[in-house]
């Protein structure tokens, strides 16, 4: 019999995902409910949740209002396909939320997650150039240090290699930019760094070995989050949109974690300036509170595949749960309550506030590079000799310990608050940190 309270639960029967089971179930951490800025743990005891969740609850925990659309929804359409028919949320949303992205990107594809988002990116892209005539185009470009979740097509592109080595060849034709990161020229950078603008030349040297007619596309994350808040070089992002531009390349930024708000523009191709031709998002589309992803594509792309017969299916894809109507009004109470409280611009006032506290940890024990960029930031640790990771977690649970919620990735403290944080909550965080940091000495 599963057990009924929180506190007793057997661990076994879950494998849980990117977790150290074994070490996770000797001691599980638990959250039963959330409020806010807070999680709650069964002994009545408040965390404060520094990351969002998973860089998801971007306008902070248990919204009401996204409570009530999930309830109401789920009570009246409780499911219907978008396959061949579909429901009225499915447009109203989608409609809604290309009204709020820049530029041409003015069609939407649900999916249900990030990855999936970015496996439907990259086979739109293929897609794009074959109904062009170009279908020799099937080289994807991803980048070192680069997450696009665990999708074979969204893995084959990320440059995390522990993440691919036990998975085969995963797909062909892929090649790599070099990741933009270098402490030597970067190190202690508030917002963009200066140097590095050069890295996206490289693309220039891909094209020259592989030649443009057989790349379909490159992805990039903006901010590359999950490895370390790796923050764009000045004129990085704008110099790969040339490239791309030069040679008939689709530009795909992977906003999964960057966009609704996350640094302080509705999504990061505004903050930056650049448009790309496909953008992905999830997490924080439908504030966390349910799984949904989406594709956004410039009207260049969707027409590209609106020249198929007539009675063809122009994209042969799609989720059963594509569109759900429940994900659909989740995402629209989400994106109500960003414009009503102007979450993007209050992450955007916000960032000098939380930009000074982070570089405050500056020569603190063992801290080698701070990295900030909207509400976002990397306090990166010197990694204990022969244990890379281990003092990061540490650090980790030691602020748990302390009632902060402080994500680790390798020894890089990575901090993405909900956007409605406060400024008391800011100082909490970073002194939660700065104390377990003096200690871990
Ligand atoms: C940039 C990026 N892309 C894709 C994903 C995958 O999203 P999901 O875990 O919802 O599949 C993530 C997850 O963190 C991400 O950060």
């Amino acid at each position: 019999m599963p057990s009924s309270s929180p506190t007793q639960i057997d661990p076994e029967a879950y494998w849980m995902p990117f977790t150290a089971n074994r070490r996770y179930k000797r001691d599980p951490v638990l959250f039963d409910s959330a409020d806010g800025m807070y999680y709650h743990r069964p002994d009545g005891s408040k965390v404060l949740d520094g990351i969002a969740g998973l860089w998801c609850v971007n306008a902070g925990h248990r919204r009401p209002e996204v409570v009530q659309a999930i309830a109401h929804c789920a009570d009246r359409l409780d499911y219907a396909s978008s396959f061949q028919m579909s429901h009225p949320l499915a447009f109203q949303f989608a409609e809604a939320l290309c009204e709020q992205a820049p530029g041409e990107l003015s069609h939407v594809f649900f999916s249900n997650s990030g990855s999936e988002a970015v496996d439907t990116a990259l086979k739109i892209a293929l897609g794009y150039h074959k109904a062009r005539g170009q279908g020799q185009r099937v080289r994807l470009i991803g980048r070192e240090r680069s997450y696009h979740g665990v999708g074979f097509g969204g893995l084959s592109v990320s440059g995390i290699g522990g993440h691919r080595k036990n998975f085969g060849n995963l797909l062909p034709y892929v090649d790599y930019l070099p990741h933009t990161y270098d402490r030597s020229q970067m190190a202690y950078t508030r917002g963009q760094p200066a140097w590095g603008a050069h890295l996206a030349d490289e693309l220039e040297r891909i094209v020259a070995l592989h030649d443009a007619s057989t790349i379909a596309a490159v992805i990039v994350e903006p901010v590359a989050g999950s490895t370390g808040v790796l923050v764009p070089p000045q004129g990085y992002l704008r110099r790969l949109r040339e490239i791309c531009d030069r040679h008939g390349i689709l530009l795909i930024f992977d906003e999964v974690i960057c966009a609704f708000g996350r640094l302080g523009a509705p999504f990061a191709s505004e903050r930056f300036g650049v448009l790309p031709d496909i953008v992905t998002c999830a997490k924080g589309l439908t504030n966390g509170a349910i799984p949904m992803g989406a594709t956004l594509v410039r009207d260049a792309v969707y027409e590209a595949y609106m020249d198929a017969p007539e009675g063809a299916i122009e994209f042969s894809h799609g989720y059963t749960y594509s569109g759900h109507p429940v994900a659909c009004a989740a995402g629209l109470a989400t994106l109500a309550i960003h414009q009503s409280e102007g979450l993007a611009q209050r992450a955007r006032e916000l960032e000098p506030y939380w930009e000074d506290a982070a570089h405050a940890l500056c020569g603190l024990p063992g801290v080698v590079d701070i990295r900030n960029i909207g509400l976002l930031a990397a306090v990166e640790l010197e990694p204990r000799a022969g244990k890379p990771g281990q003092r990061g977690f540490g650090v980790h649970q030691a602020c748990l310990a302390k009632g902060s919620l402080i994500r680790s990735s390798g020894d890089a403290m990575l901090l993405s608050p909900p956007l409605i944080i406060e400024k008391a909550q800011i100082d909490e965080l970073f002194s939660t940190l700065s104390e377990v940091l003096r200690q871990d000495a």
